[in-house]
């Protein structure tokens, strides 16, 4: 089986509900918002801490392939645009660890799953980034299909997760923008920068489709994370979205997309389109991608590297709060 830790039961009929359940379930169905220390199914709080804690390792994993291009970006300027971004993601993550703690893990707790390969983060960041188009096609592609999946995340019921994705949604569009610049800027250069910008399309295409995840048919958690406004679209959905509003942008550069089949539907008002390769993703998504190897390896360096600095700070703090105790004593 390829999900993992949480496991959605089945969902139950307003009848099979717990009158805490029932009451609980109807305050979501108004919109209502739940905060940390109200009450809640033991189903829901894990699944919002298996969803937010995946999607904080995101974007802390998702630094390390533009982190490769800081020291190679061609200008001062795109330099320092790629360190902002990058810098972003490292935001991003501690929003979303700080708000997936408001439910009882703590921060250590989400690491060590991560490094031990009990959570996930999302497929995509097990892919290379072969060339500095490749900085263009991930802003472009990989935040834009980010967004598409975030922007309704901004109303999911429970509140710190709602609260955090409206900050992430607003630099993430920064970052799609920034991203299709760098597009634009190649596709309309040499053309050797166009067919740079070409293959980074052609590469980083079906992984972007990858990134909503698998097939409705094939998504476990979808309808109980829907019921719960956890999730408020299907995969499908949003990876249909993602084809419609990706290939005009697509054709505005004059590159190519690398679908034969794809075709404007006009009966369904929609793009139809191929499906990504589906055993690749589930290749990718078990540790057996590209660079799944590498990115989990730098991600453990990481935090091993920085065991001496996190003993700093809690020496300090325990010094502090002791220095803070003492002088209480004193004044009493
Ligand atoms: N990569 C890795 N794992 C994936 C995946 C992907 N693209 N898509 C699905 N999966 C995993 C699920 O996590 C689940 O495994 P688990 O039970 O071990 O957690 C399994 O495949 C089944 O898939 P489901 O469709 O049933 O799972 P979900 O209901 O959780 O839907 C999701 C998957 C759409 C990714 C959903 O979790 C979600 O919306 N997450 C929040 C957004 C998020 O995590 N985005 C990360 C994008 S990258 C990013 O934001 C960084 C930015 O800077 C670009």
């Amino acid at each position: 089986m390829y999900a993992q830790m949480v496991k959605s039961e089945g969902m139950k009929s307003p009848e099979e509900m717990s009158p805490e359940e029932r009451a609980f379930q109807e305050r979501v169905d108004r919109g209502e918002k739940i905060e940390p220390k109200e009450w809640m199914p033991e189903g829901y709080r894990k699944t919002l801490i298996r969803q937010m804690g995946q999607h904080a390792h995101s974007e802390i994993v998702g630094q390390l392939p533009e982190g490769n291009w800081i020291t190679r970006a061609p200008t001062l300027e795109r330099k320092a645009i790629l360190l902002a971004k990058v810098q972003d993601e490292a935001g991003h993550g501690l929003y979303l660890y700080s708000a997936a703690e408001t439910l009882g893990v703590s921060r250590d707790e989400l690491m060590e799953k991560l490094h031990s390969g009990a959570m996930k983060y999302s497929s995509i960041f097990n892919y290379p980034t072969l060339t500095w188009a490749d900085m263009g096609a991930v802003g472009w592609l990989v935040d834009g299909a980010a967004i598409m999946n975030q922007v309704p995340l901004q109303r999911t019921s429970y509140g710190p997760y709602s609260r955090a994705m409206i900050r992430i949604c607003k630099e993430e569009s920064f970052h799609q923008r920034q991203g299709y610049a760098i597009m634009m800027k190649m596709a309309q250069g040499t053309p050797e920068q166009k067919e740079m910008a070409q293959d980074a399309l052609n590469r980083f295409w079906y992984p972007s489709l990858m990134m909503f995840g698998p097939s409705d048919k094939d998504s476990v958690h979808s309808a109980q994370s829907m019921a719960w406004k956890i999730k408020m679209n299907t995969n499908d959905e949003l990876r249909q979205k993602f084809v419609d509003e990706t290939v005009p942008q697509a054709k505005y550069l004059g590159l190519t997309v690398p679908d034969e089949t794809l075709k404007w539907n006009e009966e369904r008002g929609h793009y139809d389109f191929a499906e990504p390769d589906w055993d690749e993703f589930f290749e990718v998504i078990k540790g057996n991608g590209p660079c799944n190897e590498e990115r989990l390896g730098a991600r453990r360096e990481a935090w091993d590297k920085g065991a001496w600095f996190r003993d700093g700070l809690t020496a300090y703090a325990e010094k502090a709060a002791a220095r803070r105790a003492a002088s209480n004593v004193a004044a009493e």
